[in-house]
């Protein structure tokens, strides 16, 4: 086993069922190189605040409200003092500037529901994407885990996952499939690989 682990960060904002299958894997051994060491919501009642001290791990709420044009700054700085090498945005609804991704460029990973390029950029979150998707008439939509940087949902793609759509689907409905089939496995599997490559140094 290896000694050496990635610290990781999890930023969330809402139910956290993303939050969950990482908190899941990590205790099955499917994330062995990274360690989720702090939680991160910009929301004071995001039920994945719950889901995170539940699992004994160290949380804390960082508002727009609260820190305004300093809210970067404050996330910046709660990720310095706990050594953080990863970033996991998992469903963080907040664009972030170049400015902060640029300070941690290669270190931060996103899952989106959606094929990307299919239904992304600013604007599209959460059910938007899958009202999108079924107003399209797409057959297969999906999830994808992508590196940040400064354009939203434009970085590079680390995993993929396809998805049916049927007759019938609602917003709600496809929503549950995409995360059931793709994003709660895609994005464990992409913590792990990218935990690793920290670990081993290898260049990012
Ligand atoms: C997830 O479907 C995630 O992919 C999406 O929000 C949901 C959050 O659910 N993220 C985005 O749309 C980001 N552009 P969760 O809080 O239960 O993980």
């Amino acid at each position: 086993m290896k000694e050496k682990k990635a610290n990781i960060a999890v930023l969330v904002s809402g139910t956290g069922t993303n939050l969950q299958a990482i908190i899941d894997a990590q205790k099955s051994g499917v994330i062995k190189s990274g360690e989720i060491k702090l939680v991160i919501s910009n929301k004071k009642d995001a039920y994945a605040i719950t889901r995170a001290q539940d699992a004994g791990i160290k949380t804390t709420v960082i508002t727009k409200q609260e820190y305004g044009e300093e809210f970067e700054n404050r996330i910046t700085e709660v990720l310095n003092e706990n050594s953080i090498d990863l970033i996991v945005l998992a469903g963080f609804m907040v664009i972030l500037t170049r400015r902060f991704t640029e300070t941690f460029k290669n270190r931060i990973i996103n899952v989106h529901p959606s094929l990307i390029p299919s239904f992304c950029g600013e604007g599209f979150y959460g059910l938007r994407v899958h009202k999108a998707a079924l107003r399209k008439g797409v057959k297969v939509t999906g999830a994808t885990v992508h590196f940040v940087n400064e354009i939203p949902d434009g970085g590079e793609i680390i995993e993929q996952k396809a998805v049916r759509v049927y007759p019938g689907d609602t917003p709600e409905k496809l929503q549950k499939r995409v995360m059931r089939q793709a994003e709660w496995k895609i994005l464990p599997k992409a913590v792990e690989t990218i935990s690793e490559r920290i670990i081993d140094n290898e260049h990012l």
